[in-house]
């Protein structure tokens, strides 16, 4: 019998031609897919949420007349020096390592210039950022790489790392071909060969030796420095309830669509909850604690846009942290290098191999050569300019509610435009008064 012609072939949904294509991919060389940056896939985000805006019953405020403050103190619970920063945006840590000594540069150097810090990650503190940062958080990762007390002492706070939100309950790596003598010598490693930095801390098992661990670094550190906790968006009421437990200045909490230097495809894109649905269940932590506003909240995880850091900060958050983003106002993923991308196999916007060290930027890379394609005071200009856009439509947005500082920003301020947000942000839908799956956390 001759089969029925198709008026046309149809890809399959559960096996499209990207899923066909990555099994090929896995079949050809037994090796499972690793890359840079965060989810690809869409899930619930800040774009799902809207602001109302003023109107009848809420008075705006004057853009040019009246004030609307952006100014973020962090670490106020305990350190003798809390961190007073000038707009509620922060930058990520990110590994020197992962990222070229320029790259830090630049990021220390535009943080510094818009009035905010910047953060080391995976590898330790370089010349560079200490020299070109005002405000530095030292990380304190599982990996201990390049830690040592003077670093400590030599921050502005500490963030001890308990996760990420591109991989919770895994550790980095970062691949042989960024291994160069100064990134090995700074983690007592050998040059060129694969590094797995471990998952969790070598020396506690959970929240109590946490506490003890805190009281050593507050030690060390003479009570001064902001201690952070930094937690990958996994379960957030309770890690975040844990955190200020175990004695936490501030908790940053980083969503699922967080970046990271290289991690397996398979870890970016399954393990996590959405940064949208982390905010409120850490926030409701936080009030069932009395800490609301005392231990200040930091979130990451895909944060783009002034909409986005005003839409974190009415669902409680502090401050916002950044890393891709702020990648790529140095100037990752450039078009300008297009044939380059193309000669990799890739696009401009889609470039994620960031742990092969080939980034045609110079930012993802180690190489000298590429390295120098990035002058770092010109990057530097433009993250400023970056977070003075987005700390300029945060405050629109807040004075268009009638807000005098962007923390007064409040749930109330939005709606949701699909029912998954709407739960997830504890927002009613757009025209209704229904927040559905409220006090389910
Ligand atoms: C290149 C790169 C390197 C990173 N290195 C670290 C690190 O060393 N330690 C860490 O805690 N997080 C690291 N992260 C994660 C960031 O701190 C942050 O959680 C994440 O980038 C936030 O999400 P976003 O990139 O969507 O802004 C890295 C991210 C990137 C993109």
């Amino acid at each position: 019998m001759e089969n029925t012609p198709h008026t046309k072939p149809r890809d399959s949904w559960t096996f499209s031609p990207e899923i066909n294509a990555e099994i090929r991919r896995a079949a050809e060389t037994g090796i499972y897919d690793i890359r840079g940056g965060g989810a690809k896939r869409r899930v619930p985000h800040f774009d799902d949420l809207l602001f109302l805006g003023a109107s009848m019953s809420r008075y705006p405020l004057e853009g040019y007349r009246e004030k609307c403050d952006t100014s973020v103190t962090l670490g106020t619970r305990f350190a003798k020096k809390p961190i007073e920063l000038k707009i509620p945006v922060t930058i990520a840590g990110m590994s020197f390592g992962a990222l070229s000594g320029p790259a830090k540069e630049a990021l220390g150097r535009g943080a510094t210039m818009a009035g905010t810090s910047t953060t080391t990650g995976d590898g330790g503190m370089t010349n560079e950022e200490r020299g070109h940062s005002e405000k530095l958080v030292y990380q304190y990762l599982p990996s201990r790489y390049g830690m040592n007390p003077d670093d400590l002492r030599r921050a502005d706070a500490i963030e001890i790392v308990v996760g990420q939100g591109a991989k919770p309950g895994g550790g980095g790596m970062l691949l042989g071909q960024k291994i160069t003598e100064r990134v090995a010598g700074m983690r007592n490693l050998p040059v060129g060969i694969d590094q797995r930095s471990a998952c969790r801390h070598p020396d506690w098992t959970g929240p109590d030796d946490l506490e003890i661990k805190i009281l050593e670094i507050r030690e060390i550190t003479n009570w001064e420095k902001p201690i952070y906790i930094k937690v990958g968006g996994a379960r957030p009421y309770y890690d975040t309830a844990l955190a200020v437990k175990a004695g936490a200045d501030v908790v940053v909490l980083d969503g699922m669509q967080g970046g990271t230097a290289a991690t397996q495809d398979v870890f970016i894109e399954h393990v996590g909850q959405p940064t949208l649905a982390c905010i409120r269940p850490a926030v409701k932590a936080l009030q069932d604690l009395g800490m609301h506003r005392k231990v200040q909240l930091v979130v990451s995880g895909g944060i783009r846009t002034g909409a986005d850091v005003a839409k974190a900060l009415a669902l409680g958050a502090d401050a916002v942290a950044i890393g891709t983003a702020a990648l790529v106002a140095l100037g990752e993923n450039d078009p300008k290098w297009a044939a380059e991308y193309t000669k990799l196999g890739t696009t401009a916007d889609a470039y994620d191999d960031w742990h092969e060290g080939k980034d045609p930027a110079g930012i993802t890379t180690q190489d000298p050569e590429l390295m120098k394609r990035l002058d770092p005071v010109e990057a530097a200009r433009k993250l400023r300019n970056y977070l003075a856009v987005l700390t300029l439509e945060c405050q629109t947005i807040a004075r268009a509610c009638g807000k005098s500082h962007v923390h007064n920003l409040e749930p109330e301020d939005l709606c949701a435009l699909t029912i998954e947000a709407a739960a997830m942000a504890g927002v009613p839908l757009a025209g209704t008064s229904w927040i559905p799956g409220q006090g389910t956390f």
